[in-house]
């Protein structure tokens, strides 16, 4: 009897022993952009809450600046289990679903606040489950910013686009924007715009005051055109499999943090819109361009539509919605 009881304790102490030296989950959450950005920021903040919440439980381990995963590579990577976190641009989930090209169409949002209310209605909320189908969840979207135009020349009015080389992101939409200017786009990966744009390759490229900053574009880029003909946000994903395979009270914590890292990614991001863009004007590397409102009304005229040509593809009630939302 004694030995028995002997036994059983000594099995428990092993299943116990066992129990707490168990290996954390990993989360690998892989990015594009550096870390003083919105998304860097985010993802950062993420690490730190999820691993004081569920110390020993759960580890999260930042691979910043595309050092695992450019953006093209990281959901193919995240499918297969060799990442479990990314925000890639709203821009880059073309294979996934047409329903997000919604937010490339130009000069469909006035500000970042009509694409936070957009975001937050009913139909940008459905959104998130746009890409389930494909094994991909969407958690939440966060902000980076509005796109300026920078080039090697000033863009003042769409003809001045005319024949110029722009890298674009991974988007259809994006190509046929540029098209429409007359210009040429080029499909190519974040990492690469700094040296495409040093060496002369191209001569033009999208994208907001913090990406322009942190990647130090304005130093090989003359002119910035203060557009805000776009939007550039993001997605948190991870994968249908990785989600479901969490413990219920795990997920929960995990999800709480990613919601407060989120809000302060948001927070950072309008702040970098203004902050950034004075570090630029500041380090008078490139002039920044003021559009006049007839010089802008001509940009939207030419760019504009683009938006008939996704129609079919991204639903006009969406658009509809999406428009609505500048008006409230
Ligand atoms: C990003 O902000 O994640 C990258 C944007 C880009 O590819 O231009």
């Amino acid at each position: 009897m004694k030995f028995r009881l002997l036994g059983a304790l000594a099995a428990c102490a092993m299943i116990f022993a066992s129990v707490a030296a168990a290996d954390p989950i990993v989360i690998k959450f892989s990015h594009v952009v550096a870390e003083n950005t919105p998304k860097g920021q985010m993802a950062n903040r993420f690490k730190e809450l999820v691993e004081a919440r569920l110390p020993g439980k759960v580890k999260v381990e930042v691979f910043p600046n595309s050092q695992l995963f450019g953006d093209n590579k990281v959901l193919e990577a995240m499918l297969l289990g060799d990442v479990q976190m990314a925000a890639p641009s709203l821009s880059k989930f073309k294979r996934y679903t047409k329903k997000l090209q919604l937010f490339d169409l130009p000069f469909l949002f006035s500000d970042l606040k009509a694409v936070e209310r957009f975001q937050q209605s009913p139909e940008g909320q459905k959104l998130l489950h746009a890409t389930e189908k494909k094994g991909i969840v969407g958690l939440g979207y966060l902000h980076n910013g509005m796109k300026q135009l920078s080039a090697s020349k000033p863009l003042r009015v769409p003809e001045d686009a005319k024949k110029l080389k722009f890298r674009i992101m991974s988007s259809d939409v994006l190509a046929a924007q540029f098209k429409a200017l007359d210009a040429m786009p080029l499909k190519k990966p974040f990492s690469e715009v700094f040296t495409l744009l040093q060496t002369k390759a191209i001569d033009g490229q999208e994208n907001t005051w913090s990406n322009i900053y942190s990647k130090k574009f304005y130093e090989v880029q003359p002119y910035i055109t203060e557009s805000n003909h776009g939007v550039l946000d993001y997605m948190v994903v991870t994968s249908r499999e990785f989600w479901n395979s969490l413990p219920d009270d795990i997920r929960g914590e995990v999800k709480k943090a990613l919601d407060e890292a989120i809000e302060l990614g948001n927070k950072v991001a309008y702040e970098k819109s203004v902050a950034d863009r004075q570090a630029i004007i500041d380090s008078g590397r490139s002039e920044v361009i003021e559009l006049t409102p007839e010089q802008r009304a001509k940009w939207v005229a030419a760019m504009k539509p683009v938006w008939k040509q996704f129609e079919d593809q991204i639903g006009k009630d969406l658009i509809d919605a999406a428009w609505a939302a500048n008006k409230q």
